[in-house]
C-alpha cells in the first residue's frame, strides 16, 4: 500500500480532489492530513472520511525550525512515500526540505510567479503564459524541479475571478493525476 500524507492552509479543495482520485486506487491511501490553521475551512472537509487530522499552529512555535521540525516528527510518524502540499502557504527550512520528499502545487507557469500572489501576477500579465505546476520541494521557494504543468489559454477580457476559477479546475485534474502516476 503506498501512502500519502496531504499539507493545506485553507480551503482544502486539492485535498479532497486527491482523497476522491485516490479512491478509485486501491494500492494508494492518505493516510493523513495536517493543517498550520485551526480555523482552516479544510478541516471541516475532512470530516466525511477516516483520514487523520493533526493540527500544529506555527504560532504555537518560536521559529521556523522548530514548528518544520515538528512537522517532520509528525510526518514521518505515518511513514508516507509521498507528501504533497496542497495549498500549504509556508516557507519552509532545511529542516523540512532535507528531510520531506514532497511536491507542491503552484498556481503559475514556474519558473513565472514565484510566491503568495502567483493567481494575481499571472492576471496582470497577459502576455505571458498562466497556468499551473507541480513540482518537488527544494529548499528555494517554488524553485524546485517541475513535474508537471498546464497552461490556461487566455480569455480576452476575461474577469479576475472567472480566471481564477479555470485556474483552480486545471489544478483539480492535474494534481491528483500527478500524485497517483508518481505512486504507481
Ligand atoms: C491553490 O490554488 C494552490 O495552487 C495555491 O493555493 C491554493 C489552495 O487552494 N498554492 C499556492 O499558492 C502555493 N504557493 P485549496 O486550499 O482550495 O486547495
Amino acid at each position: 500500500m503506498k501512502r500519502i500524507v496531504i499539507l493545506f492552509s485553507g480551503q482544502g479543495s486539492n485535498m479532497l480532489r486527491i482523497i476522491e482520485e485516490v479512491k478509485k486506487h486501491k494500492d494508494i491511501e492518505v493516510v493523513a492530513a495536517i493543517t498550520n490553521k485551526k480555523e482552516a475551512e479544510g478541516i471541516q472537509r475532512l470530516k466525511p472520511y477516516d483520514i487523520a487530522l493533526n493540527i500544529i499552529s506555527h504560532k504555537d512555535y518560536d521559529s521556523r525550525e522548530e514548528f518544520d521540525q515538528e512537522l517532520v516528527n509528525r510526518i514521518n510518524y505515518y511513514k508516507p512515500d509521498l507528501v504533497v502540499l496542497a495549498g500549504f502557504m509556508r516557507i519552509l527550512t532545511p529542516i523540512f526540505t532535507q528531510n520531506i520528499k514532497s511536491i507542491n502545487l503552484h498556481p503559475s507557469m514556474l519558473p513565472l510567479f514565484k510566491g503568495a500572489k502567483a493567481i494575481e501576477q499571472s492576471y496582470a500579465n497577459a502576455d505571458k503564459p498562466a497556468g499551473i505546476s507541480v513540482h518537488w520541494v527544494s529548499e528555494e521557494l517554488d524553485g524546485g524541479s517541475v513535474i508537471a504543468q498546464k497552461e490556461l489559454p487566455r480569455i480576452e477580457g476575461e474577469a479576475f475571478e472567472s480566471f481564477k476559477n479555470r485556474i483552480h479546475l486545471l489544478e483539480y485534474e492535474l494534481l491528483p493525476h500527478t500524485v497517483v502516476r508518481l505512486l504507481q
